[in-house]
């Protein structure tokens, strides 16, 4: 009986692998069959991307990890106390823990308040969840963590499904600037949709400052950020079976600072053709574009806009010495 459990869980666990790949082998197809050619920027996310962000964050021209752990560091006591409010237990939700650094601060403190809380990490890196599962209790004892693996809104309904209590989503790093504003505005609509009158949203926006700062960000002298991109394309040759030669690819940085997007694209150095799974065949010509990602920079004025359009009350705004970081809370309404 328990091998049949063993048998029959394996079973479940290669369909949903199996489901993951499609996903991925259809997006990839979808995306440079289209013009312009694009790519989505949640593919670069596999365990050699994982490392490789590590890289960024630690780089010396990426500023927004840095900005954020200063507020985090500075103001946990703050942050802190707007979370915990009337001491009820609750679920502390993160989009996109990666390494759980920045919550660690946080979650430190929450701890040593004695704060009722479970923590659920929700990752689309398997790799990262099985991490953070094993590698947190250890740094935090006594806490208590459930790691979810999978897309963001799935990942919420399940965590609802889990329990009842409080919710307070944390999404950190400014991860919703890899989204357009458009679809940032509705990203959060649909975050509001997840949750109750009175659940909290604690979410990190970069903000817009010299254009020079920004573009440095993503254009670093030692080329980790084009060795990421350049990462996304390895995985595509590696788990869709493609030949992508990725020396005949550059990687092309650009920022407007008018609308605040800073978009990264990778360039085609020659006429080429890329096959993929041996079914499908991509054509370059020499000088095209793939889109691979937009990290929206914003104004103060903006993310207050984008809470109250989405049904959130801004409450708090956190910033670090520079000004060139936001963390806020906002209040479900
Ligand atoms: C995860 N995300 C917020 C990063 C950003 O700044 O857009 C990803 C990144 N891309 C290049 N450098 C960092």
């Amino acid at each position: 009986m328990k091998n049949m459990d063993t048998s029959l869980m394996q079973a479940g666990k290669n369909r949903t692998s199996k489901a993951k790949t499609d996903q991925f082998y259809d997006d990839v197809i979808s995306g440079l069959g289209s013009v312009p050619k694009h790519l989505h920027s949640k593919y670069f996310y596999d365990a050699n991307g994982d490392k490789l962000f590590q890289d960024l964050m630690n780089c010396e021209e990426y500023y927004p990890t840095n900005c954020e752990l200063e507020i985090f560091s500075e103001k946990a006591p703050e942050i802190c106390r707007a979370i915990i409010g009337d001491r009820d237990a609750f679920d502390l939700i993160e989009l996109g823990a990666g390494d759980a650094t920045k919550s660690t601060y946080l979650m430190q403190y929450l701890l040593e308040q004695g704060a009722d809380f479970t923590y659920l990490p929700i990752d689309i890196s398997e790799n990262v969840i099985s991490c953070l599962n094993v590698t947190l209790p250890v740094t935090l004892p006594g806490l208590q963590i459930n790691g979810l693996n999978g897309e963001y809104f799935d990942m919420l309904e399940k965590a609802a499904s889990i329990s009842n209590k409080r919710k307070v989503i944390m999404f950190l790093g400014s991860n919703i600037g890899n989204m357009a504003v458009p679809e940032a505005e509705i990203f959060c609509m649909e975050l509001r949709n997840h949750l109750s009158a009175g659940d909290m949203l604690l979410i990190g926006f970069d903000l817009k400052k010299n254009p020079k700062t920004v573009l440095a960000a993503y254009n670093d002298k030692e080329g980790i950020t084009k060795k990421f991109n350049l990462n996304l394309l390895e995985r595509i040759n590696r788990e869709l079976n493609a030949d992508f030669d990725l020396s005949q690819f550059d990687h092309y940085p650009i920022y407007d600072p008018e609308t605040g997007a800073c978009k990264s694209y990778l360039v085609s150095l020659t006429d080429q053709q890329v096959n993929i799974n041996g079914t499908e065949a991509i054509h370059f010509v020499k000088d095209e574009c793939i889109f691979m990602e937009i990290s929206q920079k914003f104004t103060i004025t903006q993310t207050d806009h984008i809470a109250r359009h989405a049904g959130f009350k801004p409450l708090n705004h956190y910033f670090d010495s520079r000004r060139w970081f936001i963390d806020v809370i906002w209040a479900a309404e």
